[in-house]
């Protein structure tokens, strides 16, 4: 673990704790975001062992942090642990932001959010009454169910390699809309206009086995990841004819500006942090 006791007592701590955490942005994200709102804080990237989770959040709390990002592979352990969660943290299974107030741990959930207001607000592409095709259903699907679905589409199919995870999944939010489980081989002669890979695929630089012909006109494909290159998802999105093909790089800075907000009260210009990242990345 670093030394979390190092830090300027002028400014308000923040940290984001996983394993690894090397490669982490966040800290960049949000130094950027203090920068360009004026707010005195520090943000720091704390390593911590499976195992000393816990811990590690009590000396960070001890020590007068305010607030913590909670990400791989921490973030069903921080639900377990926050005193309070809100709705969408309760519904996602996972907490990815903590605020410490009076002894009490906050736990709040920001994928979802970010994910939907970098379609909507930062693509301008809208949800309402469409048919999205979400792949995966581990946490990364579970995360951002809530939100989706509190856009109205049309339908949300979940597709799985496991399908009884999807139908599980799907089962757990019906009461949201019209969410259904399958496997991939049931999506033969269905239609989407928005698809959004949640799987762990595009780390193991796989592509999920999707038929082809799915996409409807004006398609738009996301992929939750980001990297300096395409994913196979990507790519395959491009040779099918979507219209739109984007990364996760948007959702991560969007999740992190949904967390400033609740941690400062102010929103900072995410489209402006966006273009920075983006520039770094293909630099
Ligand atoms: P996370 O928390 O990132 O969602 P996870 O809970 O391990 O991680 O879930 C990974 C998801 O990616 C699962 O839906 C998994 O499918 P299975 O449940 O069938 O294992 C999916 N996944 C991983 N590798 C995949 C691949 N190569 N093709 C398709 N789906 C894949």
């Amino acid at each position: 673990m670093s030394d979390i006791f190092d830090f300027d007592k002028r400014k308000d701590r923040y940290a984001v704790m996983g394993n690894p955490i090397t490669h982490s942005k966040s800290p960049r994200i949000h130094t950027l975001f203090a920068e360009q709102t004026g707010q005195r804080l520090e943000y720091t990237a704390i390593q911590v062992d499976v195992g000393g989770f816990k811990q590690a959040v009590d000396h960070f709390d001890a020590s007068g942090g305010k607030g913590l990002n909670i990400t791989v592979p921490f973030k069903q352990e921080a639900w377990q642990l926050v005193t309070e969660r809100t709705e969408r943290a309760e519904r996602a299974g996972a907490v990815n932001t903590i605020s410490f107030s009076n002894n009490r741990l906050i736990g709040d959930n920001t994928d979802g959010v970010g994910l939907v207001n970098d379609l909507r607000i930062n693509n301008q592409i809208e949800l309402k009454g469409r048919r999205i095709l979400l792949m995966g259903a581990g946490g990364a699907s579970r995360g951002v169910l809530l939100p989706l679905l509190s856009q109205q589409p049309a339908s949300l199919l979940i597709a799985n390699r496991t399908v009884d995870k999807a139908v599980e999944l799907a089962t757990a939010f019906a009461d949201m809309g019209d969410v259904n489980g399958s496997g991939y081989d049931e999506l033969e002669g269905q239609q989407f206009d928005l698809i959004i890979n949640a799987t762990a695929a595009s780390l193991q630089g796989q592509l999920p086995p999707l038929p082809n012909s799915i996409l409807a006109d004006g398609a738009c494909c996301y992929d939750m990841m980001y990297g300096a290159e395409p994913t196979p998802f990507m790519r395959w999105a491009a040779a099918q004819g979507a219209t739109r093909v984007l990364d996760g790089l948007g959702m991560l800075v969007e999740q992190a500006a949904e967390s400033f907000f609740i941690w400062r009260g102010v929103r900072p210009d995410s489209q402006a942090v966006i273009s920075i990242l983006h520039a770094e990345l293909h630099s």
